[in-house]
């Protein structure tokens, strides 16, 4: 068995936990939209076509804000197309990802959808192909209250109220050759710049995310986001990271460490972001919006749902299969050790998305006219979401640690953790990264007092599976979350036993002292 030691101060906080850091995204992309959150005639579809299924489980997760409508998509998008009457809606081509788009849902479905799933709209705008008029006429549309002809045309489009929109991503990863209208830093950030001057002008009170590398093994990772920023500091709040991450050829060893390049990347960013700040004398800091990050099968997988393949056939469609990816025990183990990242940083990542909701690489899949069923990663984001409030608290730890061929030495045990002074709850998120011993952990509490365990659950393997074991309609959901029952907390102490590869979380009441 390995072991760990974490060490938690009720003094040695990191901030307030943002809720935002909980957020999701929903792309015009594959059955996201289409027989994913909106399937009219489906048994569970409510007035608007809104499948309640799926709103049922996306309350369960705890999204808080939700990114639309792209991604690559937004690229090549009209915002125009989706508004009006549904009849006189355009069908187009969307490049992107080789689909026929029918323009059922745009602004105003999803608007509408956000407010059942009690979820904030982040909204994204087409810098690829379009431009600074396009942008601004859209924030006039949405926000502006009334009086105008766009706003009175929203109006007339049934919106009486604004929708009030106030996060914005000024376009989507336009560092990368495979995006519709790809830029250089330059052009980008002076694109940027000037639409989120002329946004502002429209509605001062909108926060606006500049795009930053669509991944940090970029080869312009760094000098974009210094080009970019030296531009357009004065009109952006945040500046955006894309990860993605996958197990190679086997190597489970550097897959369970990718948290560490997570770290790595978060730190580069705010490293670079700082640096721009002290040149430019500016006084703000810029924050940090990681919104798109999850475990995605890019390369090996060959199926028929992956974009090159749907591309190569030569045929249209509307919402083909993308990208579905099915998640297995070690992608859920991966993924609570990705949301520990962004919340050790919760003091600069203020905004984060998994991507994405639903069907494509999603915590939720569904079948068109069928059942929607959670998968593995599905349950340390719900968790988290759920429990994370308060205080970011440091967690020192040490633990024995492995090596792995990508990330070194790597610790076996990883932690996140937050305290609730309202509540009086302290909340853990754990993982164990050894494939094959179990660990023994040992938190001790500086100025807090351990009461009664409120909640102690782990994700494991189901008995007899093994690390691939996933969830899917044959199956069921065998992948999931059970009682942790090796869980004691009394005094300064709280000792644990995580099984080997696994994702746990501990909730319990403190007293401070
Ligand atoms: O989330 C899938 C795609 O990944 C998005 O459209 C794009 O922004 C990224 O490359």
């Amino acid at each position: 068995m390995s072991s760990a030691t974490i060490t938690i101060d009720r003094d040695f906080t990191i901030g307030a936990v943002p809720r935002r850091l909980f957020g999701s995204f929903v792309e015009h992309m594959g059955r996201c939209v289409y027989t994913g959150i909106y399937e009219p005639g489906h048994a569970t579809a409510d007035d608007d076509g809104f499948r309640t299924d799926v709103l049922r489980l996306v309350g369960e997760l705890g999204a808080t804000v939700i990114r639309y409508p792209g991604g690559n998509f937004v690229s090549g998008y009209n915002w125009e197309d989706g508004i009006g009457p549904a009849e006189s809606r355009p069908r187009r081509l969307d490049g992107a990802w080789h689909s026929l788009e029918s323009n059922a849902f745009g602004l105003h479905e999803f608007a509408a959808w956000s407010k059942k799933a009690g979820t904030e709209v982040m909204e994204a705008i087409n810098l690829g192909t379009r431009g600074v008029d396009a942008a601004r006429a859209l924030v006039e549309y949405a926000n502006h209250p009334g009086g105008t002809y766009l706003s009175d045309l929203r109006k007339k489009n049934g919106a009486a109220d604004p929708f009030d929109i106030k996060l914005w991503c000024l376009g989507n990863e336009m560092d990368g050759p495979w995006q519709i209208g790809h830029k250089t830093a330059d052009e980008y950030g002076r694109l940027a710049q000037e639409a989120g001057k002329a946004m502002r002008m429209v509605d001062p009170s909108i926060e606006l995310v500049v795009c930053g590398s669509s991944g940090s093994g970029m080869p312009t990772f760094g000098a974009w986001e210094q080009t970019v920023l030296g531009h357009a500091y004065n009109e952006v709040d945040y500046v955006s990271l894309h990860a993605y991450y996958q197990e190679h050829d086997g190597d489970a060893a550097s897959f369970l460490a990718s948290a560490v390049d997570m770290d790595y990347f978060i730190e580069a960013v705010v490293a670079t972001a700082d640096a721009v700040r002290a040149r430019g004398k500016h006084r703000k800091s810029i924050n940090l919006s990681f919104d798109e990050w999850n475990v995605w099968y890019q390369r090996g997988l060959d199926s028929d749902d992956q974009p090159d393949k749907i591309a190569a056939s030569g045929v249209w469609r509307e919402h083909p299969r993308v990208i579905e990816d099915s998640y297995n025990v070690t992608d859920a183990v991966v993924v609570g050790t990705l949301l520990n990242s962004l919340l050790r940083h919760g003091d600069r990542v203020k905004i984060a998305n998994q991507a994405q909701l639903v069907n494509v690489i999603a915590p939720i899949l569904t079948e068109e006219g069928g059942a929607a069923w959670r998968q593995s990663i599905f349950w340390p984001f719900a968790r988290m979401a759920q429990l994370a409030r308060g205080q970011i608290v440091r967690a020192a730890i040490r633990s024995d640690r492995y090596e792995s061929a990508k990330f070194g030495d790597t610790d076996l045990v990883d932690v996140s953790a937050t305290w609730d002074e309202e509540t009086g709850r302290l909340a853990l998120f754990l993982a164990n990264r050894g494939l094959d011993e179990a660990a023994s952990v040992d938190v001790v509490l500086r100025g807090l007092v351990a009461g009664r365990v409120t909640r102690a659950e782990v994700l494991v393997a189901p008995d007899g599976g093994d690390r691939f074991s996933r969830n899917t309609v044959a199956t069921g959901e065998q992948v999931g979350l059970r009682p942790l029952n090796t869980v004691s907390a009394a005094d300064d102490r709280v000792t644990l036993t995580l099984p080997a590869l696994s994702w746990a979380v501990v909730e319990l009441e403190v007293d401070a002292n």
